[in-house]
C-alpha cells in the first residue's frame, strides 16, 4: 500500500519509539493518521498496519472494532460526535444527540448525502467535568447548550467551518 511521504515519515517516527518486540504500541496512532489520509480503515490498510507492527490482521481488526474514532466506513468532512454517556446524559447529552439527528436528518454513524457532515453517538470522551461535551473531528466543545449546538449545526449546514462559527468556544486538546 502506498502512502504520502509525510505519512511514511510519521510511521517511521512512531515505530522508532518502541523496541522491536513492542511495535504494536504504534498501531493506534498509525491507524488514526492513515485513516485521515485514506478516508477510512480498509481491509488493505488493516493488513498493511498489521504487517508493519508485527501482528495479525485479526488483531488490528479487534482494535479497530473497539475504538470509536476508527471507522471502516468513510465519515463526513466534519464528523460530529455527541457524548451520551452518564455525565453528559444527566445534563442533556441525549437531547443534544436527538437534536442533531433531527437537524441533520441522519442517525448514528451516518453521513449526509453531500458528504460534508456525519454524526456519531459516542461513549465518554473524557470531558465529564465539562458535560455535556461534543467533538467535531479532533476539536472538543464543552458545556454545550442546545442553543450553541443549534448554531454549530446550522453553521455547518450553511457551509461554514467550525472555526467560522463563533457562538460556541472550542477547546483544542
Ligand atoms: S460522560 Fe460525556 S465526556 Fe464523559
Amino acid at each position: 500500500m502506498t502512502f504520502s511521504p509525510e505519512l511514511e515519515a510519521r510511521f517511521e517516527k512512531f515505530l522508532a519509539n518502541y523496541p522491536a518486540d513492542r511495535k504494536r504500541s504504534a498501531m493506534i496512532p498509525m491507524l488514526i493518521y492513515a485513516q485521515d489520509e485514506v478516508g477510512s480503515i480498509t481491509d488493505e490498510l488493516i493488513a498493511e498496519v498489521a504487517d508493519r507492527v508485527g501482528v495479525t490482521p485479526l488483531q488490528v481488526n479487534e482494535v479497530v472494532g473497539f475504538y470509536s474514532m476508527l471507522h471502516k466506513k468513510g465519515m463526513g468532512k466534519f464528523h460530529v460526535q455527541v457524548c451520551t454517556n452518564i455525565s453528559c446524559l444527566l445534563v442533556g447529552g441525549a437531547e443534544l444527540y436527538d437534536r442533531a439527528c433531527h437537524k441533520l436528518g441522519i442517525g448514528h454513524k451516518q453521513v449526509r448525502p453531500d458528504g460534508r457532515v456525519s454524526l456519531e453517538e459516542v461513549e465518554c470522551i473524557g470531558a465529564c467535568s465539562w458535560a455535556p461535551a461534543i467533538q467535531i473531528n479532533y476539536d472538543f466543545y464543552h458545556d454545550v447548550t442546545p442553543q450553541q449546538f443549534d448554531s454549530l449545526l446550522d453553521g455547518l449546514l450553511a457551509g461554514k467551518t467550525p472555526e467560522q462559527i463563533t457562538e460556541v468556544g472550542k477547546v483544542n486538546c
